[in-house]
């Protein structure tokens, strides 16, 4: 039944390709017999706590640099709750998470899936199916473009206000997505620093931004003008973190170099039963 539901009808030779769970087994979290245990009801409180103070000291939307802006906290519990099941009932299905091999026969530090087009880390192009075993990408779910749609537009009329402009299409352009790729880094992954230059010469051209959503445990993020780590400013990444960049920032260099271990927050761990590391997501037009 499994082995059918993932052959498709070009992929007779193809190995087959087993499906990445994201989310810890029910069965499992309840026997208690792995991982975190229920968190009391004074740790959350003191996690509540915690959240209202960061706020109450920082500001809620960072302009990075130009084109480059951070929506901290920005998706809420229940959209992230939401992303979270969409995303292990979309990886676990046909065209789902699976280690990608770069061209060296590197293997990424990370489980990735791709919606609407297929990116292809060893030919850095994207196309309608994927080598591994010959499958389509699932769509984008409606509600995550809008989602976007929606960050792009609030980042607009921040930077307007922030930096009185009036031309706000030109230093951050909208874009209305049709790829999405997912990634899942467990404790351990990590993603060296990169452009992502693969979209069409137009969509470059225009500085069409890249829209990445962040859910789970934190990481640290990298951003710079070149590859070395030691130039790269860094900036942490939360869960419900929205980060866009695009304009004059779309040809950023960036990266994970790692992740930080229980930093969930632990309603969103209880809820979804994420397992613990980070999902990720960005959006781009092709
Ligand atoms: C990516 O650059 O593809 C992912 C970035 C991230 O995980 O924040
Ligand atoms: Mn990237």
């Amino acid at each position: 039944m499994a082995a059918d539901h993932f052959r498709t009808e070009h992929s007779e030779h193809l190995p087959m390709h087993v499906p990445f769970d994201i989310c810890q087994s029910k069965s499992k979290s309840k026997s208690g017999s792995a991982l975190s245990l229920k968190p009391s009801l004074f740790a959350k409180n003191k996690e509540k706590r915690k959240e209202q103070e960061c706020f109450k000291s920082s500001e809620k939307h960072i302009l990075l640099r130009k084109g480059m802006v951070l929506l901290r906290k920005y998706i809420s519990l229940s959209n992230q709750i939401n992303i979270i099941k969409k995303c292990q009932e979309l990886g676990c299905g046909p065209g789902g998470f699976y280690q990608p091999v770069f061209r060296d026969g590197a293997k990424l530090h990370l489980q990735m899936m791709c919606l609407g087009k297929n990116w292809d880390p060893e030919m850095k192009s994207y196309g309608d199916r994927r080598s591994i075993d010959d499958a389509c990408p699932p769509s984008i779910p409606v509600e995550f473009n809008k989602l976007v749609e929606q960050a792009i537009l609030d980042s607009q009329v921040f930077i307007k206000q922030d930096q009185k402009l009036s031309n706000v299409e030109d230093v951050l352009p909208g874009m209305s997505p049709d790829i999405c790729i997912v990634n899942f880094y467990t404790e351990s992954g990590k993603l060296g620093l990169h452009q992502d230059r693969d979209e069409t010469p137009e969509s470059l051209k225009r500085g069409l931004p890249v829209v990445s959503f962040s859910i789970g445990d934190s990481a640290e993020f990298l951003y710079g003008d070149n590859r070395d780590p030691d130039m790269a400013h860094k900036v942490v990444l939360e869960s419900g973190d929205v980060l866009i960049f695009g304009g004059e920032a779309r040809h950023i260099f960036h990266g994970v170099p790692c992740i930080t271990r229980n930093s969930a927050p632990s309603s969103l761990v209880e809820e979804s039963n994420l397992l613990p590391g980070r999902l990720n997501l960005t959006f781009r037009k092709y």
